[in-house]
C-alpha cells in the first residue's frame, strides 16, 4: 500500500533523542531542548515567543483559554478543517462560527466573513489549508476593523508564505502541530506562537497548571499540556531540515500537477500569486466530467494499493458542534461539496516521481473505465 504519508524521520533524529534521554530530558519540565526548540522555531516562523505543548488540538485550546475567551463568545472558524480549530473554541465554552471556503484555495472566504460577525464576535481563526496559506492581509484588515483577535490555525502549513511574510507571523496568536504527518514533526506536538511577551507568559502559566507561588496553591484552572524534552530534541533536528523537506512537497506537487493536467475533470491545487504553498497533502476534486464519482475512485485506488483520504467534513455538519448551545449552521455550501468530491492523494516527500505517474495513471485509467 502506498501511504498518503510517511514521516521522515533519520538516525540524526534517532541519535537526539537517545541524547535528550541519557541527560533526563523526558518531561515536560527539564533540560535544554524545550526552550531551544521555542526559541528556534519561533525564530523560523518570526514570531518573538514560541510555547511547546503537546498537540496542535492542545496548541489552539491554549491561545483560546490565553486570549480570554469563553462562554458567551463567538470565534470565526473556516468551515472546512480539522475539528480540532473548532474543537478549540468549544472546549473553552465559545462557541466556533462556521464560514464557508472559496472553491479553488479552500480557505475561508473572506468576503463572507463580515456577514457572520455578532455583537459576540471575539476572534477569527484562518486555517491555511493543506499548505495554502489565507491572504493575511487582508484577513487582518477586516480583523482590525471589526476588533477581533487573530488566532492562526497553522497545523498544515509550516513554511508558507503570504507576499513573502510566514504564516504564523500575522495572528496575536498562531498555532502549529507537529503531529507525524506534519512538515516537522515531534511524533505529537505543537506549538502556539506570539509576539506579544505578557500573553507568552499565560501562555506557559496555564500550560503548566497555573502553577503559582506558594507551589499548589492555584488562583486559575490551567492544563497540564507540556511537550517533553526528547519531543523538543526530536523537534530541532526536524527543524534543521525543514526548507530541504519543503521542497520536497512542492516536487511531489509539481510532478501531480504537470501529470494531471492531462486527466480530464480533475481539479487541481492553486498557488496564488501572492502565495508560497508548502502542499501539505496534495488535494484534487473529482469534477463531474470525470468518469467515476470520487467515491468510486477512492475504492479504485483502494484495490490497487494506493491509499486516499477524503477532506474535511464541515464544521456545520457536525454533529457534536450542532448540540452545543448557540452554535449557527451557518451554511456552506462549497466545504460541503466538497466533502463530497475532494480527496488527498499520497503525499511523502520520499515518493519518488516514478511513482507519482504510476499513481496518477491509475487515477486516468479508473476516470476512463
Ligand atoms: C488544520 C488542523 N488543525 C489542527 C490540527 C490538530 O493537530 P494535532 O493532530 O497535532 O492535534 C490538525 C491536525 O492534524 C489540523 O490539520
Amino acid at each position: 500500500m502506498i501511504p498518503v504519508f510517511e514521516p521522515s524521520v533519520g538516525e540524526d533524529e534517532v541519535e537526539a533523542v537517545a541524547a535528550a534521554v541519557r541527560a533526563g530530558e523526558i518531561s515536560g519540565s527539564f533540560g535544554e531542548s524545550i526552550p531551544l526548540f521555542e526559541q528556534e522555531f519561533a525564530a523560523y516562523v518570526g514570531c518573538s515567543h514560541g510555547v511547546a505543548v503537546t498537540s496542535g488540538t492542545t496548541a489552539l485550546q491554549l491561545a483560546v483559554a490565553a486570549a480570554g475567551f469563553g462562554e458567551g463568545d463567538e470565534i470565526i472558524v473556516s468551515a472546512s478543517t480539522n475539528i480540532a480549530s473548532a474543537l478549540a473554541a468549544y472546549h473553552n465554552g465559545a462557541v466556533p462560527v462556521p464560514v464557508d471556503v472559496e472553491p479553488d484555495t479552500w480557505n475561508i472566504d473572506l468576503d463572507l466573513v463580515e456577514a457572520q460577525i455578532t455583537a459576540t464576535t471575539r476572534a477569527i481563526m484562518p486555517v491555511h489549508l493543506f499548505g495554502h496559506p489565507v491572504d493575511m492581509n487582508h484577513l487582518t484588515e477586516i480583523a482590525r476593523e471589526h476588533e477581533l483577535v487573530v488566532i492562526e490555525d497553522c497545523a498544515e502549513s509550516h513554511g508558507a508564505t503570504v507576499r513573502g511574510r510566514m504564516t504564523g507571523s500575522f495572528g496575536e496568536l498562531s498555532c502549529f502541530s507537529f503531529y507525524a504527518n506534519k512538515i516537522i514533526t515531534t511524533g505529537e506536538g505543537g506549538m502556539v506562537m506570539t509576539d506579544d511577551a505578557e500573553l507568552a507568559e499565560r501562555l506557559r502559566l496555564l500550560r503548566n497548571l497555573a502553577f503559582q507561588k506558594p507551589r499548589f496553591f492555584h488562583e486559575e484552572a490551567g492544563f497540564n499540556f507540556r511537550m517533553t524534552g526528547m519531543q523538543a530534541a526530536l523537534g530541532r533536528v526536524q527543524l534543521r531540515k525543514i526548507d530541504g523537506m519543503i521542497d520536497q512537497k512542492r516536487r511531489v506537487a509539481d510532478t501531480y500537477n504537470r501529470l494531471l493536467a492531462d486527466v480530464p475533470g480533475i481539479q487541481t491545487p492553486v498557488e496564488r500569486d501572492w502565495a508560497r504553498n508548502v502542499y501539505w497533502m496534495y488535494s484534487i476534486v473529482v469534477g463531474e466530467d470525470f468518469g467515476v464519482d470520487r467515491d468510486e475512485l477512492m475504492t479504485t485506488l483502494q484495490r490497487r494499493g494506493i491509499e486516499t483520504r477524503t477532506f474535511f467534513c464541515p464544521l456545520n455538519m457536525q454533529p457534536c458542534l450542532q448540540r452545543q448551545r448557540g452554535f449557527r449552521e451557518v451554511p456552506s455550501p462549497v466545504a460541503e461539496e466538497l466533502w463530497r468530491t475532494g480527496v488527498y492523494l499520497p503525499s511523502s516527500i520520499s515518493l519518488p516521481d516514478e511513482t507519482i505517474a504510476a499513481i496518477v495513471e491509475e487515477i486516468d485509467a479508473a476516470g476512463r473505465r
